[in-house]
């Protein structure tokens, strides 16, 4: 019989040894400049990034180790997966979540043990504001809805992959932040065209980037709070909740759910795209952790499972509901229900 051995935790507690080199090389632009096969060996990653030889060459090891480089003679190149998804400009650029991780989050998540004794968020202060997404501050503008965009609209293109839109038309994005579902949705549904429903602050960041994608005559902006209890905007056959509802406490979301119904008409649908829990509360590890960083993040948000979504969505009214899985960073799935 195998032995049992404390290596699992070892892995563990040297998360933020991955994390932070892992950081440190989008910092530098590592794999941006190694772009289109180019190769580097220790002695050009001195040269280039301005290291001097020893930490050049343990960075370079330390990326190929976690998958981020491959050994190419005696210098290193990106991998595949760094070559699609850690190279500016890229269409599914992930460096923005890097970015907020490293620079917004990651120093408060050292003070985890206080937010679980105290039940309150570390990021922000709610006795200053009423969300964390209540802010002009212009680094947190920036960030955080870059990061949601680097996130999203990977997701946004499994999701399209494998939910059936039922032929929907007009999409509602609430919450729909950077505008990255729409902008991905409307690439592949040449039919679709969308709404973002967001905070004033926020549609600005969405319609510069609907603009910058060339699709403001489909993609439209709805500055609106879905706080007020005024409703959602109708006109619309599918509404849609990206990582919104891990955001805010069952209550919240039970409103939010039927703000949803009612905007909605006959057979139209509503699709919840998150990181899903399963059933016995024991993982997936993305979506138990997830719920831990809403602790850091927000008053009252967890990350929730597909039956609990499944039963908010029967008391607002919905019927046909489903649950579709799928891979990618945002979201591993989504519950849908249709209004009949
Ligand atoms: C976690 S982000 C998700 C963004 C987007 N759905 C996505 O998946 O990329 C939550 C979004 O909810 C928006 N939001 C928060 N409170 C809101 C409110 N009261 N009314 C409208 N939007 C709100 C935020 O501005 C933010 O864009």
């Amino acid at each position: 019989m195998d032995m049992l051995t404390p290596t699992p935790l070892m892995g563990l507690v040297t998360g933020f040894w991955s994390f932070k080199t892992f950081a440190a090389a989008v910092e530098l632009e590592l794999f941006t400049r190694l772009a289109g096969g180019q190769v580097i060996t220790v002695a050009d990653a001195e040269a280039e990034l301005g290291l001097p030889e020893r930490p050049a060459d343990l960075l370079l090891a330390a990326c190929a180790s976690l998958g981020l480089l491959t050994r190419d003679g005696d210098g290193y190149r990106n991998s595949a997966l760094a070559e699609e998804f850690l190279v500016k400009g890229k269409p599914y650029y992930f460096g923005g979540q890097v970015a907020y991780c490293d620079q917004r989050t990651y120093l408060p998540w050292h003070r985890i043990g206080e937010a679980l004794r105290t039940d309150r968020p570390l990021t922000w202060d709610p006795a200053s504001q009423e969300s964390m997404f209540d802010t002009a501050d212009p680094r947190m503008l920036e960030s955080f809805w870059g990061a949601m965009y680097s996130t999203s609209i990977f997701t946004a293109k499994a999701l399209a992959q494998h939910v059936d839109l039922g032929g929907g038309r007009r999409l509602l994005d609430v919450g729909g932040g950077s505008g990255a579902y729409p902008i991905e949705l409307c690439r592949l549904l040449p039919d679709l065209s969308a709404t973002v429903f967001d905070l004033p602050h926020v549609c600005e960041i969405a319609a510069g980037n609907v603009a910058r994608a060339g699709l403001g005559d489909r993609i439209a902006t709805a500055p609106g709070d879905f706080l007020t209890g005024e409703g959602l905007p109708a006109g619309h056959d599918v509404v849609l909740f990206s990582m919104i509802l891990h955001d805010w406490d069952e209550a919240t979301n039970q409103r939010l759910l039927t703000q949803a119904y009612e905007a909605l008409p006959r057979d139209g649908r509503v699709v919840i795209s998150e990181l899903l829990l399963n059933a016995d509360r024991t993982g997936p590890p993305a979506a138990a952790l997830m719920g831990m960083n809403m602790l850091v993040e927000t008053v009252a948000g967890r990350n929730y499972s597909d039956a609990e979504y499944a039963a908010w969505l029967r008391t607002a009214g919905f019927t046909d509901i489903e649950t579709v899985h799928f891979d990618a960073p945002g979201a591993n799935g989504a519950v849908i229900g249709i209004k009949r």
